[in-house]
């Protein structure tokens, strides 16, 4: 997901990129849902189906997570995701956008699918979306938004805080967060979200060589709130 234009580097943060932008994601989406409603194609699934599948098989194996657990997906995109849980029997699933029309390619793709999820739009870090389901989520999901934010052009480590706020505070206690990330290592996210949780599991990912190194094309973290 790297697209550096300026910024950022040499403070540990990740290089300033338009994906770090409410613009790109309104533009991207805009056209998605133009090609869904012409073709129905759903558009970008972030870091394939695959990836996908391995974050549902690990909740459907979770002893902490049943159907009926309260599940938010923070950026949700086309609520591919989300989508995959519902058809899986999972009843209370929520999604989250500040793109309008990802949240409306998500709800006309979940009408086509029959799931039922709540999408709605609001800017996880600034609104008031989430204020009524603060400490009321088992599970909270993250496939490629936090690394968005992390390429935010301004302010980026202020918005990675709120976004670890966010996140806390919407957690039960012991409710689990899922993140999947190309662009943090494992290492330095359980370094970026070590107040609060501890790690309960990795979900491995397929890996590459490289310079005789071993590298992963993403990480995915399963942190539970303490
Ligand atoms: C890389 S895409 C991932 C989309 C989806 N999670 C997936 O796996 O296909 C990042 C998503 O995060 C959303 N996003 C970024 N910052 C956000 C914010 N502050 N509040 C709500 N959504 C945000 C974007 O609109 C975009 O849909």
């Amino acid at each position: 997901m790297s697209d550096p234009e300026e910024g950022n580097e040499g403070n540990g943060e990740l290089p300033a990129s338009s994906l770090g932008t409410k613009e790109h994601w309104d533009n991207e989406y805009a056209r998605e849902l133009e090609v869904f409603k012409e073709f129905g194609d759903i558009g970008e699934v972030w870091f394939g189906y695959d990836c996908q599948t391995r974050v549902v098989n690990w909740i459907k194996e979770s002893s902490c997570i049943s159907l009926e657990s309260n599940i938010i997906d923070l950026g949700c995109g086309n609520g591919s995701l989300l989508i995959e849980l519902a058809c899986s029997g999972y009843t209370q699933l929520t999604g989250i956008d500040y793109s309008a029309a990802a949240v409306e390619l998500a709800k006309q793709i979940a009408l086509k699918e029959k799931a039922k999820v709540k999408f709605l739009c609001g800017d996880i870090l600034t609104d008031d979306t989430i204020e009524d389901m603060i400490g009321q989520i088992d599970l909270v999901l993250d496939k490629g938004t936090y690394d968005a934010i992390s390429l935010s052009p301004n302010e980026a480590k202020t918005k990675r805080k709120a976004y670890n706020e966010s996140v806390l505070s919407l957690l039960k206690k012991d409710g689990l967060f899922i993140i999947v990330s190309c662009n943090w290592t494992q290492d330095e996210l359980k370094d970026q979200f070590s107040s609060g949780y501890v790690v309960l599991d990795t979900i491995p990912s397929p890996s590459f060589w490289f310079g005789g190194n071993v590298g992963q094309t993403t990480s995915t973290v399963v942190f539970k709130k303490t």
